[in-house]
This record gives structure tokens, C-alpha cells and sequence, in this order.
């Protein structure tokens, strides 16, 4: 079902339900920068440790790292990023605001709203189709570095300058041999990272879509040299199919994801193939992920510039080689902003509106188990009787021990429901009288708003089932 103003619904959901709240926003905010609260750290922690639990904890050929973010700058001469990691900037002739020159929507957008006098037919024409030449009403492109620049120490000046990192990726080749002689890997094997980047962007916005400060979650997967093309062929589709299927697992409908194969020109400095996944964003459809095979560029460039031998010596044969990338890469905040919007709901029940006479009947957020932030939240029938509370109370020490577990007490049944369901908490739990007697508790579920009795000794186990039927739409092994 399409809902309506839902990128609106989202950004207000998240705020209010503390989720994501606009960053600095007691000095008026900072463009673009958003904070993650108390639910949203949950929630994307738990995307976090489903990715770690998947391709480091649960695979014999990938190991982690951690990187400093802040690199030694030579890496990003080595790495190109220093003389091409730029977009097109073109600057309004009549504002000076600046925009990317390659998103012809966007300055489209700026002139029929901004100086709508200055729009005709011809001039839609000649934006839309131009990108990267010289567009009327804007100067002429330049190229933009994004790379975010600091100083080291207290001299302000070039012989201190440093970036922080654009990209994970890099530290898992600049740490490749460290990696290799201490983990006793061997091609084909991964080094897999999650961390902060940044990216001086021209044209921030959509909330966490695009901002300057994100997260990424990246693996650069080392294979021996190929033979022939087929033989990264198979890695990259292997790759393929499982970032598909690490899309399924955060519940996000497959229709609305579409593989797009980058061309030549548009593809970055390193990589001989790019397939973007864009996803069916309410805003439009926007790159969510992304899969390069890197050769052996990284490696070889690292090697020829700091004079550290960056090959791989294979132990029984002694030949020597610099392996070639596969690297799948996820951003974790598109991530959390796709399942948001994948997992949005709303019943229309006209009868019993939310809001006064108007509005859905309920709002809820339909999230898999494992990514839910609380997965259960724990209830007395009422909150003025000891016998209850005391039971209740005694559930929820219990169970939080295991899990995440939220406690309620205030208001009405109803209402907690509701509270609950909007912050996708999949159970809820409530003790009444019944429960005194026969030690059993109703189990409500957030979905399906269905209620069935299930004795206190068997909740753990029912919750941890849930987990577990999450996990049967994973394959047993991943990817060879
Ligand atoms: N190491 C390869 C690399 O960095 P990328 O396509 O430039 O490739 C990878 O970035 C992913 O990082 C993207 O698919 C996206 O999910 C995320 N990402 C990139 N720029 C972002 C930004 N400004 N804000 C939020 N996420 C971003």
C-alpha cells in the first residue's frame, strides 16, 4: 500500500520517538547533521551486529579490523583520492549557491523555485541534458576535492594538513600484509571494517541519506590474480547475490531494489566494473549499496608509493603476487533510513482514527526480530497493584538479561500497544490477573495484533525462536 508524505512521517516518527534528532539542535542545528537516540543507536547497532555476526563471526575466510580514521595523508595520494575524488561544482549565477553540476533534477529544481522568471522551455532542455558542460545560469564546472581536511597539532599549515578517511576501504590495504602474517590467511580471503567517513558534499540532504559524517560497512575481498575474466567474474557474482540477500534480511522488499550497471566514465578511478543497488527511496530511486571489483590497484599503487612490498607470498609454492578486490560496500545510515521505510505501516480502521477524527488507527513499524530495538516490552495489567507490578517486574529482570526489553506501566493497555507498535517492538507482554494464578502471560504481536497465553517459564524460549526463524532466511554458509 503507498502512504502518503511518508519521507515526512519517517523524519517525524524518528524524532519524536527518538530515533534520530537533528544534530546541535539547541544552537539552531548544523545542515545535514543528524544525531542518533536512544531507540536509533539500537537500531542501527543491531544492523551493525547482524553484518559483523555474518561475514566476520560466521565465516572461516574474513577477518576484522578496525582502522585509525585519520590516515597518514600519503595514503590518499597513493590511493588517487586526492586528484580525483571530486565532483562537479557549478555556482548560480544570479545566487551563488552551489550545487553539483552531474544532478541536473536539482538545479531544475532551483530555478523554477528560486528565479522562476528566468525559466523557459529551452533552458529545462539544455540543464537537463548537459551534466558535466557548461549549463545556463551557472558558471562553468569545476572540479570540487571532497575530501574533509584538518590540521594535526597546532600549526595550521600544509605540512600538517591530514583527511579524514572518505572511505574505510583503504585501511584494509594499507594493513594487508600486518593482516595476512597475524591472521595466517590466504587469498581468497576478506578484511572486513565498519566505521565513520567523511565526505565534504557539495548537496547534502534526504535526512541520513547523503550527509557529511556517516558510516560504512565494508569488505575488501582478496582473490588470487585471475587467470581470465571469468575467474572474478564468479567472485563479483557471488558477491552479488549475497549483498541480495543481506538486503532480505533487513525485510526490504526486493522489487524495490534495482542493479544498476555503472558505465566506463562513470565509474570511480579504481574499478573495472560497479554495480549500484538503488533502492525505491519515498524521496526517489537512490544508490543504497554498491559492488566493485578494485583489481590489484589499491595494492600495487600502496606498494610503488611507500616502497613496502605489498604482495602476497604464498607459503608452499613461493610465488608472489598482489591479489585483486572484490569489495562490496554498505552504508549504514542508507540502511537504516531503507529499513525505516520498508518497515513503516499504518492500519486505516476510519472507526478509530488516532488522532482526534482523523489520521490511521495505528502506525507501526514492521521490523525483522533481530533489528527491532526492544524485543518485548514488558507490562503489569495496572499499575496500583503490588501483586501484579511484582510479578511483572520479575519477567522483565529476567528476560532482560537476554534481551532488549522494554518496561510500561503508564496509561492504558491501548495505549501501550500503540507506543510499542510505533517503535516496532514485535511482543508485548502483559500479566494480569490470571497470570497470578496460572503463571502464564498474554503475548501480544505487533503485526498482527493477535493475543495468545504463553506460560512464564516458556518466554525466553519463545523469543529466542524468533530469532532463530530470522535466521532460517539466511543460507547456511554464505558465499565459499
Ligand atoms: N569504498 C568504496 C566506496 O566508498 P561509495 O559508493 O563511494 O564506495 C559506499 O560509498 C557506500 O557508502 C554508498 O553505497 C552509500 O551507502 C554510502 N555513502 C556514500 N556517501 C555517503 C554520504 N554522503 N552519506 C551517507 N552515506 C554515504
Amino acid at each position: 500500500m503507498q502512504i502518503e508524505n511518508l519521507m515526512e512521517k519517517i523524519v517525524s516518527l524518528a524524532k519524536r520517538r527518538g530515533f534520530v534528532y537533528p544534530g546541535s539542535e539547541i544552537y539552531g542545528g548544523l545542515a545535514n547533521s543528524w544525531d542518533y537516540g536512544p531507540l536509533g543507536v539500537e537500531l542501527k547497532n543491531n544492523i551493525k551486529k547482524l553484518w559483523w555476526d555474518r561475514y566476520v563471526h560466521r565465516r572461516d575466510d574474513i577477518v576484522g579490523l578496525d582502522a585509525a580514521l585519520i590516515m597518514n595523508p600519503k595514503v590518499w595520494e597513493a590511493s588517487g583520492h586526492v586528484a580525483t575524488f571530486s565532483d562537479p561544482l557549478v555556482e548560480c549565477e544570479q545566487c551563488h549557491e552551489r550545487f553539483r553540476s552531474d544532478n541536473a533534477d536539482l538545479l531544475l529544481e532551483h530555478v523554477r523555485e528560486k528565479h522562476p522568471g528566468k525559466t523557459n522551455k529551452s533552458s529545462d532542455t539544455e540543464i537537463s541534458g548537459v551534466g558535466f558542460g557548461v549549463i545556463p545560469g551557472f558558471t562553468p564546472p569545476r572540479q570540487f576535492n571532497l575530501m574533509l581536511k584538518t590540521f594535526l597539532g597546532p600549526a595550521e599549515e600544509q605540512a600538517n594538513a591530514a583527511y579524514f578517511r572518505p572511505e574505510t576501504a583503504q585501511g584494509m590495504f594499507v594493513d594487508f600484509k600486518q593482516v595476512i602474517e597475524t591472521s595466517r590467511k590466504k587469498p581468497p580471503f576478506g578484511i572486513a571494517q565498519i566505521g565513520k567517513a567523511f565526505r565534504n558534499e557539495i548537496t547534502p540532504g534526504n535526512f541520513i541519506f547523503r550527509t557529511r559524517e556517516f558510516e560504512q560497512m565494508e569488505i575488501e575481498y582478496f582473490i588470487p590474480v585471475p587467470k581470465s575474466d571469468a575467474d572474478w567474474q564468479a567472485y563479483f557474482e557471488k558477491w552479488r547475490r549475497e549483498m541480495l540477500e543481506w538486503m532480505d534480511l533487513l525485510g526490504l522488499p526486493l522489487d524495490k531494489v534495482h542493479e544498476v550497471e555503472i558505465s566506463a566514465e562513470e565509474r570511480a578511478h579504481y574499478s573495472k566494473r560497479t554495480i549500484d543497488f538503488e533502492y525505491d527511496f519515498p524521496f526517489g530511486r537512490k544508490e543504497l549499496y554498491g559492488l566493485a571489483y578494485r583489481t590489484d590497484f589499491d595494492l600495487k599503487n600502496h606498494e610503488k608509493a611507500s616502497g613496502t612490498n605489498m604482495k602476497y607470498r604464498d607459503q608452499e609454492t613461493g610465488e608472489e603476487y598482489w591479489p585483486h578486490v572484490i569489495e562490496p560496500t554498505w552504508g549504514v545510515d542508507r540502511s537504516v533510513l531503507a529499513v525505516l521505510a520498508a518497515s513503516y505501516a499504518e492500519d486505516n480502521d476510519p472507526k478509530r482514527p488516532l488522532e482526534g477524527d482523523r489520521g490511521p488507527s495505528r502506525v507501526y513499524l514492521k521490523l525483522p526480530f533481530r533489528l527491532a530495538p526492544y524485543k518485548a516490552a514488558v507490562f503489569p495489567l495496572l499499575a496500583n497493584k503490588p501483586d501484579l507490578v511484582g510479578k511483572a517486574r520479575t519477567i522483565y529482570e529476567d528476560l532482560r538479561r537476554e534481551f532488549m526489553v522494554d518496561w510500561d506501566d503508564r496509561g492504558n493497555i491501548g495505549k501501550r500497544y500503540f507506543s510499542q507498535d510505533e517503535i516496532g517492538t514485535p511482543y508485548c507482554i502483559t500479566v494480569d490477573f490470571d497470570s497470578l494464578k496460572n503463571d502464564d502471560v498474554t503475548v501480544r504481536a505487533r503485526d498482527t495484533a493477535i493475543q495468545e497465553r504463553v506460560k512464564v517459564s516458556a518466554l525466553a524460549d519463545f523469543l529466542r525462536n524468533q530469532m532463530f526463524r530470522d535466521h532460517q532466511t539466511e543460507t547456511e554458509e554464505g558465499i565459499d
